[in-house]
């Protein structure tokens, strides 16, 4: 099967020497290519060339570009998106003035959506979960991180993790599955965070391990949450059974939590909104990539991650959208990319590197996925022409993604 697309205006984050992730200043280039065509040739990127030297090629399929922009899909490494229902009363309460932390206190948040996921069905939590699915797809991710971390018990806990599997078997998205056992502690241990995290330790990870259900596993590691002790011990005992670490670092207070996830070699340390000096020095020359969420920071009105500081200093970061009921209920990446602009003064090139391939490091895709290199899988959007790539940011609320391609195959168009 060969699809030819023709009449591209620009094709947008072309990664031609094989990189993996993107650092410091080389992550303000875009490689781009004018007035191009593009073949797909199954499910991977194959060939492409300038459309005034495109000669006789034999296509199954051939579409018209209009002179739109061709962009790799988002690779959007950190997601909450299966969940029951919706926490639209947090959002009043904290339109009235309690803060993340004070209703997590009173019993609420991430225990008020464990709550409703327990008494919801596995295919009813799969129905709503696909909902979003469809949206992001829409919106133009293309992989996608999804984790567990509402269930809070073994039961629970392998009930989302299986709803996640089925997403990975049904859906067009390339899909990565991360334990988060570690999100709270269940209510039933109330007092007994000790006797919780023993659980994680001795029953739910064993168990996701045998049903080979994760890739990866998390810790909420911060402030009022767990303890960096008890991220090192999840963290080695995840490592024992296979899954690498994404930790969840620095949202409330400076944890340590960057540190401990750089020292057993974490993929990825997310959310970041507090970071010192020593956080960034943690990260530099580690395997670690940092993970910024600026939707949440958004949505809480807390203060952004200091990305320049971290580009500054050398780093790649990735960019992700939290997707979740209590703290980001958005999986839009392109408003995920403003944002980045707006509030953390990333470039747009920076923002959509950071969007697309160190996304992509972020879930071990990018060898795979987050760029237009040849031989990559065919994740790709196509937008309605525009006057530059810095427009697509700019213009953060116009409809500009056209047609999605995932895996080679149209999955999206809009009229
Ligand atoms: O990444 N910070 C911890 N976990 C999520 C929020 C989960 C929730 O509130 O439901 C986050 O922000
Ligand atoms: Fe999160």
């Amino acid at each position: 099967m060969k699809l030819l697309v023709k009449n591209i205006g620009r094709i947008v984050g072309i990664e031609s020497t094989g990189r993996l992730r993107v650092c410091g200043a080389e992550m303000d280039r875009l490689e781009c290519f004018d007035d191009a065509w593009l073949l797909v040739d199954n499910d991977r990127f194959a060939a492409y060339g300038r459309m005034d030297e495109l000669g006789e090629i034999a296509a199954d399929q051939v579409v018209d570009a209009e002179e739109g922009m061709l962009f790799p899909s988002f690779c959007d490494s950190h997601t909450h998106l299966v969940y029951a229902g919706s926490r639209e009363q947090e959002f009043l309460d904290k339109i009235n003035g309690l803060s993340y932390e004070e209703i997590a206190r009173r019993g609420g948040g991430i225990l008020n959506s464990a709550d409703l996921l327990h008494e919801t069905s596995e295919d009813e939590l799969y129905a709503q979960a696909m909902e979003r699915v469809r949206e992001i797809t829409a919106m133009g991710t293309g992989c996608v991180e999804i984790k567990s971390g509402y269930g809070l018990s073994t039961g629970d806990e392998l009930k989302m993790l299986r709803v996640i599997r089925r997403i990975r078997e049904t859906s067009p998205l390339e899909v990565r599955a991360t334990f988060l056992g570690a999100h709270a502690v269940a209510r039933a241990y109330r007092g007994r965070q000790g006797e919780y995290v023993d659980l994680i330790c001795n029953e739910m990870l064993p168990a996701v391990a045998a049903e080979g259900l994760a890739d990866f596993v998390d810790v909420f590691c911060d402030e009022g949450f767990f303890t960096v002790e008890e991220t090192a011990r999840i963290l080695r005992v995840g490592r024992k059974l296979g899954l690498r670490g994404k930790i969840h670092a620095n949202e409330l207070a400076v944890s340590g939590g960057v540190q401990v996830g750089v020292e057993y070699d974490a993929l990825s340390v997310d959310h970041l909104e507090r970071m010192g000096a020593a956080e960034i020095e943690a990260l530099h020359g580690a395997v670690t990539m940092p993970t910024l969420l600026p939707g949440a920071a958004f949505f809480l009105g807390m203060s952004y991650p200091p990305a320049r500081e971290m580009i500054g200093a050398g780093l790649g970061v990735a960019l992700a959208s939290d997707y979740n009921p209590g703290s980001s209920p958005s999986g839009n990446m392109r408003m995920v990319v403003s944002l980045a602009s707006i509030r953390m003064k990333m470039t747009p090139a920076e923002a959509i590197n950071a969007a697309t391939l160190n996304g992509a490091y972020a879930m071990g895709l990018s060898r795979d996925y987050g760029s237009i290199t040849l031989g990559k899988v065919a994740n790709f959007f196509i937008t309605k022409p525009m006057s530059s790539v810095e427009f697509f940011s700019y213009a953060y609320q116009t409809p500009l993604i056209r047609r999605v391609f995932l895996k080679g195959g149209e999955v999206f168009g809009m009229a």
